[in-house]
Protein backbone atom coordinates (compact mmCIF):
# COMPACT_ATOMS: atom_id res chain seq x y z
CA UNK A 1 0.00 0.00 0.00
CA UNK A 2 1.42 3.53 -0.84
CA UNK A 3 2.65 5.73 1.93
CA UNK A 4 -0.26 8.34 1.33
CA UNK A 5 -2.92 5.62 1.60
CA UNK A 6 -1.29 4.54 4.52
CA UNK A 7 -1.01 8.02 6.08
CA UNK A 8 -4.62 8.93 5.77
CA UNK A 9 -6.00 5.84 6.91
CA UNK A 10 -3.79 6.00 9.82
CA UNK A 11 -5.44 9.30 10.72
CA UNK A 12 -8.88 7.52 10.24
CA UNK A 13 -8.55 4.11 11.74
CA UNK A 14 -6.18 5.25 15.09
CA UNK A 15 -3.23 2.91 16.89
CA UNK A 16 -5.84 0.81 18.63
CA UNK A 17 -7.15 -0.29 15.54
CA UNK A 18 -10.51 1.11 15.99
CA UNK A 19 -12.28 4.10 14.94
CA UNK A 20 -15.37 7.12 16.24
CA UNK A 21 -16.49 9.12 13.07
CA UNK A 22 -19.59 10.90 13.70
CA UNK A 23 -21.30 11.89 10.53
CA UNK A 24 -23.20 15.35 10.03
CA UNK A 25 -24.17 14.67 6.06
CA UNK A 26 -27.69 13.52 6.67
CA UNK A 27 -28.67 17.45 5.03
CA UNK A 28 -27.70 15.91 2.17
CA UNK A 29 -30.84 13.90 1.19
CA UNK A 30 -32.67 15.03 4.24
CA UNK A 31 -32.34 18.44 4.04
CA UNK A 32 -32.61 20.03 7.73
CA UNK A 33 -32.59 17.30 10.01
CA UNK A 34 -33.72 17.46 13.66
CA UNK A 35 -30.90 19.08 15.65
CA UNK A 36 -28.45 19.17 13.11
CA UNK A 37 -30.44 23.12 11.41
CA UNK A 38 -26.67 24.02 12.41
CA UNK A 39 -24.31 21.64 11.63
CA UNK A 40 -21.00 23.53 12.91
CA UNK A 41 -22.59 24.77 15.99
CA UNK A 42 -23.74 19.98 16.82
CA UNK A 43 -20.81 19.51 15.86
CA UNK A 44 -18.16 21.93 17.46
CA UNK A 45 -18.47 20.28 21.07
CA UNK A 46 -18.64 16.69 19.71
CA UNK A 47 -15.19 17.46 18.12
CA UNK A 48 -13.08 16.47 21.02
CA UNK A 49 -14.45 12.94 21.31
CA UNK A 50 -14.44 12.01 16.83
CA UNK A 51 -11.67 10.50 14.81
CA UNK A 52 -12.93 12.37 11.87
CA UNK A 53 -16.10 13.61 10.81
CA UNK A 54 -18.20 13.11 7.62
CA UNK A 55 -20.13 15.52 5.98
CA UNK A 56 -20.48 17.17 2.65
CA UNK A 57 -18.28 19.80 0.73
CA UNK A 58 -21.04 22.37 1.58
CA UNK A 59 -21.33 21.84 5.17
CA UNK A 60 -17.59 22.14 5.32
CA UNK A 61 -17.05 25.27 3.52
CA UNK A 62 -19.88 27.34 5.45
CA UNK A 63 -19.87 25.67 8.76
CA UNK A 64 -16.42 23.96 9.98
CA UNK A 65 -13.52 26.65 10.76
CA UNK A 66 -10.73 25.42 8.35
CA UNK A 67 -8.44 25.54 11.23
CA UNK A 68 -10.09 22.15 12.37
CA UNK A 69 -7.82 19.56 13.09
CA UNK A 70 -10.37 16.46 12.84
CA UNK A 71 -9.85 14.09 9.86
CA UNK A 72 -13.02 14.96 6.99
CA UNK A 73 -14.54 12.16 4.90
CA UNK A 74 -16.15 13.94 2.32
CA UNK A 75 -19.21 12.26 1.40
CA UNK A 76 -19.59 12.25 -2.62
CA UNK A 77 -22.80 10.96 -3.25
CA UNK A 78 -25.89 12.52 -3.73
CA UNK A 79 -28.25 13.68 -6.20
CA UNK A 80 -31.70 12.74 -4.48
CA UNK A 81 -34.27 13.88 -1.75
CA UNK A 82 -36.65 12.78 0.54
CA UNK A 83 -39.28 14.40 -1.56
CA UNK A 84 -38.73 11.64 -3.53
CA UNK A 85 -38.49 8.83 -1.18
CA UNK A 86 -38.72 6.23 -3.96
CA UNK A 87 -35.95 7.34 -5.30
CA UNK A 88 -33.46 7.51 -3.06
CA UNK A 89 -31.31 4.51 -4.17
CA UNK A 90 -30.50 6.76 -7.49
CA UNK A 91 -27.82 8.40 -6.06
CA UNK A 92 -24.77 9.65 -8.43
CA UNK A 93 -21.20 11.23 -7.83
CA UNK A 94 -21.73 14.86 -6.43
CA UNK A 95 -18.71 15.28 -5.99
CA UNK A 96 -15.15 14.98 -7.56
CA UNK A 97 -12.00 13.47 -6.15
CA UNK A 98 -10.24 16.99 -7.72
CA UNK A 99 -12.57 18.59 -5.07
CA UNK A 100 -12.01 16.19 -2.10
CA UNK A 101 -8.18 16.47 -2.86
CA UNK A 102 -8.29 20.76 -2.72
CA UNK A 103 -10.58 20.48 0.53
CA UNK A 104 -7.53 18.47 2.26
CA UNK A 105 -10.23 15.21 2.64
CA UNK A 106 -8.89 11.90 4.25
CA UNK A 107 -11.16 9.86 2.75
CA UNK A 108 -14.29 9.72 0.52
CA UNK A 109 -17.49 8.29 1.16
CA UNK A 110 -20.15 6.84 -1.25
CA UNK A 111 -23.41 5.09 -0.97
CA UNK A 112 -24.32 1.69 -2.73
CA UNK A 113 -27.59 0.43 -2.84
CA UNK A 114 -27.90 -3.34 -3.21
CA UNK A 115 -31.05 -4.87 -4.17
CA UNK A 116 -32.69 -2.07 -4.69
CA UNK A 117 -33.75 -0.96 -8.83
CA UNK A 118 -30.09 1.53 -8.25
CA UNK A 119 -27.82 -1.82 -7.35
CA UNK A 120 -26.01 -1.81 -10.79
CA UNK A 121 -25.24 2.65 -11.00
CA UNK A 122 -24.33 2.68 -7.56
CA UNK A 123 -21.66 -0.07 -7.75
CA UNK A 124 -20.68 1.19 -10.78
CA UNK A 125 -20.73 4.72 -9.36
CA UNK A 126 -18.17 3.16 -6.40
CA UNK A 127 -16.19 1.16 -8.90
CA UNK A 128 -14.91 4.35 -10.67
CA UNK A 129 -14.71 6.21 -7.66
CA UNK A 130 -12.54 4.01 -5.67
CA UNK A 131 -10.61 3.50 -9.51
CA UNK A 132 -9.59 7.04 -8.83
CA UNK A 133 -9.10 7.22 -5.24
CA UNK A 134 -6.55 4.73 -5.71
CA UNK A 135 -4.73 7.05 -8.11
CA UNK A 136 -4.17 9.61 -5.27
CA UNK A 137 -3.96 6.86 -2.41
CA UNK A 138 -7.13 8.32 -1.11
CA UNK A 139 -9.52 5.70 0.93
CA UNK A 140 -12.68 5.40 -0.53
CA UNK A 141 -15.68 4.65 2.39
CA UNK A 142 -19.09 2.78 1.18
CA UNK A 143 -21.74 3.53 2.54
CA UNK A 144 -24.44 0.13 2.66
CA UNK A 145 -27.84 2.02 2.07
CA UNK A 146 -30.89 0.81 2.29
CA UNK A 147 -32.96 3.95 2.09
CA UNK A 148 -36.24 3.73 3.47
CA UNK A 149 -36.07 0.14 3.88
CA UNK A 150 -34.76 -0.08 7.22
CA UNK A 151 -36.19 -3.24 7.77
CA UNK A 152 -33.81 -4.58 5.10
CA UNK A 153 -30.86 -4.43 7.98
CA UNK A 154 -30.38 -8.25 8.42
CA UNK A 155 -27.11 -10.37 8.78
CA UNK A 156 -27.75 -11.90 5.30
CA UNK A 157 -28.47 -8.66 3.48
CA UNK A 158 -25.65 -6.95 5.59
CA UNK A 159 -23.12 -9.71 4.76
CA UNK A 160 -23.86 -9.16 1.14
CA UNK A 161 -23.47 -5.33 0.33
CA UNK A 162 -21.01 -5.12 2.88
CA UNK A 163 -18.82 -8.09 0.81
CA UNK A 164 -19.43 -6.34 -2.44
CA UNK A 165 -18.91 -2.99 -0.88
CA UNK A 166 -14.98 -4.66 -0.15
CA UNK A 167 -15.11 -6.55 -3.45
CA UNK A 168 -15.33 -3.42 -5.33
CA UNK A 169 -12.01 -1.66 -3.48
CA UNK A 170 -13.66 0.07 -0.66
CA UNK A 171 -10.88 0.13 2.16
CA UNK A 172 -13.32 0.86 4.90
CA UNK A 173 -17.03 -0.60 4.51
CA UNK A 174 -20.11 1.73 7.05
CA UNK A 175 -22.74 -0.55 8.04
CA UNK A 176 -25.61 -1.06 9.95
CA UNK A 177 -25.48 -3.75 13.27
CA UNK A 178 -27.98 -6.54 13.42
CA UNK A 179 -28.41 -8.33 16.64
CA UNK A 180 -28.30 -11.89 14.69
CA UNK A 181 -25.77 -13.30 13.03
CA UNK A 182 -23.51 -9.43 12.54
CA UNK A 183 -20.35 -12.00 13.26
CA UNK A 184 -21.50 -13.20 9.37
CA UNK A 185 -21.09 -9.87 8.13
CA UNK A 186 -17.62 -9.11 9.86
CA UNK A 187 -16.15 -12.51 8.75
CA UNK A 188 -17.35 -11.64 4.93
CA UNK A 189 -16.22 -9.05 4.64
CA UNK A 190 -12.05 -8.73 4.47
CA UNK A 191 -11.80 -4.76 5.06
CA UNK A 192 -12.73 -2.56 8.62
CA UNK A 193 -16.28 -2.45 9.41
CA UNK A 194 -18.11 0.80 11.05
CA UNK A 195 -21.60 0.60 11.97
CA UNK A 196 -24.47 3.30 12.17
CA UNK A 197 -27.04 4.03 14.40
CA UNK A 198 -29.90 4.82 12.01
CA UNK A 199 -32.87 6.98 13.50
CA UNK A 200 -32.63 7.71 17.19
CA UNK A 201 -33.93 5.31 19.88
CA UNK A 202 -35.63 5.76 22.96
CA UNK A 203 -32.73 4.20 25.32
CA UNK A 204 -28.97 5.39 25.72
CA UNK A 205 -28.16 1.60 26.76
CA UNK A 206 -29.81 0.16 23.66
CA UNK A 207 -26.93 2.09 21.68
CA UNK A 208 -24.20 1.22 24.02
CA UNK A 209 -25.10 -2.56 23.65
CA UNK A 210 -25.23 -2.56 19.51
CA UNK A 211 -21.42 -1.03 19.82
CA UNK A 212 -20.43 -3.16 22.48
CA UNK A 213 -21.58 -6.24 20.72
CA UNK A 214 -20.51 -5.24 17.02
CA UNK A 215 -16.66 -4.50 18.55
CA UNK A 216 -16.44 -8.04 20.15
CA UNK A 217 -18.11 -9.39 16.92
CA UNK A 218 -15.05 -7.54 14.89
CA UNK A 219 -16.63 -3.83 13.60
CA UNK A 220 -13.61 -1.52 14.52
CA UNK A 221 -16.14 1.29 15.08
CA UNK A 222 -18.62 3.38 14.60
CA UNK A 223 -19.87 6.03 12.26
CA UNK A 224 -22.79 7.24 14.07
CA UNK A 225 -25.06 10.14 14.03
CA UNK A 226 -28.44 10.34 14.73
CA UNK A 227 -27.69 8.38 18.39
CA UNK A 228 -25.31 10.81 19.18
CA UNK A 229 -25.92 14.27 18.17
CA UNK A 230 -30.24 14.36 18.59
CA UNK A 231 -30.07 12.99 21.98
CA UNK A 232 -30.18 15.67 25.33
CA UNK A 233 -26.81 14.94 26.20
CA UNK A 234 -25.10 14.27 22.59
CA UNK A 235 -21.43 14.71 24.67
CA UNK A 236 -22.37 12.35 27.43
CA UNK A 237 -23.31 10.48 24.69
CA UNK A 238 -19.61 11.00 22.46
CA UNK A 239 -17.85 9.99 25.85
CA UNK A 240 -19.31 7.11 26.84
CA UNK A 241 -19.24 5.53 23.13
CA UNK A 242 -15.52 6.52 23.05
CA UNK A 243 -15.41 4.75 26.04
CA UNK A 244 -16.15 1.54 24.56
CA UNK A 245 -14.45 1.26 21.48
CA UNK A 246 -10.97 2.97 22.68
CA UNK A 247 -11.19 1.70 26.38
CA UNK A 248 -13.02 -1.38 25.66
CA UNK A 249 -15.78 -0.18 28.15
CA UNK A 250 -18.46 -2.70 28.82
CA UNK A 251 -22.54 -1.50 28.44
CA UNK A 252 -22.61 -0.76 31.92
CA UNK A 253 -19.15 0.96 31.87
CA UNK A 254 -20.23 3.35 29.26
CA UNK A 255 -23.68 3.99 30.82
CA UNK A 256 -22.15 5.49 34.13
CA UNK A 257 -19.67 7.52 31.67
CA UNK A 258 -22.82 8.54 30.37
CA UNK A 259 -24.08 9.36 34.03
CA UNK A 260 -21.31 11.00 35.37
CA UNK A 261 -20.90 13.18 32.14
CA UNK A 262 -24.46 14.33 32.25
CA UNK A 263 -24.68 15.21 35.60
CA UNK A 264 -21.81 16.94 35.57
CA UNK A 265 -23.13 18.68 32.28
CA UNK A 266 -26.40 19.62 34.67
CA UNK A 267 -24.83 20.93 37.46
CA UNK A 268 -22.27 22.73 35.27
C1 LIG B 1 -26.99 8.94 6.02
O1 LIG B 1 -27.66 9.91 6.24
C2 LIG B 1 -25.58 8.94 6.25
O2 LIG B 1 -24.83 8.08 5.48
C3 LIG B 1 -25.17 8.80 7.70
O3 LIG B 1 -23.87 9.24 7.77
C4 LIG B 1 -25.27 7.39 8.27
O4 LIG B 1 -26.55 6.86 8.11
C5 LIG B 1 -24.87 7.34 9.73
O5 LIG B 1 -25.66 8.16 10.53
P1 LIG B 1 -26.75 7.59 11.55
O6 LIG B 1 -25.99 6.96 12.67
O7 LIG B 1 -27.51 8.81 11.97
O8 LIG B 1 -27.59 6.60 10.81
Amino acid sequence: MDWGMRNRLSKLIQRDGRALFIPIDHGYFQGPTRKLEKPGETIKPLLPYADAIMLTRGILRNCIDPTVDKPIILRVSGGTSMARRAELDQEGQITSVREAIRLNACAVSMSIFVGAPGEHQTLLNFARLVDECEDYGIPAMAVTAVGAELEKRDARYLALASRIAAELGARVVKTYYCEEGFEKVVDGCPVPIVIAGGPKVDSELEVFNWVYDAIQKGAIGVNLGRNIWQHDYPVAMAKAIRAIIHENATPKEAQQVFEETKRATTSG
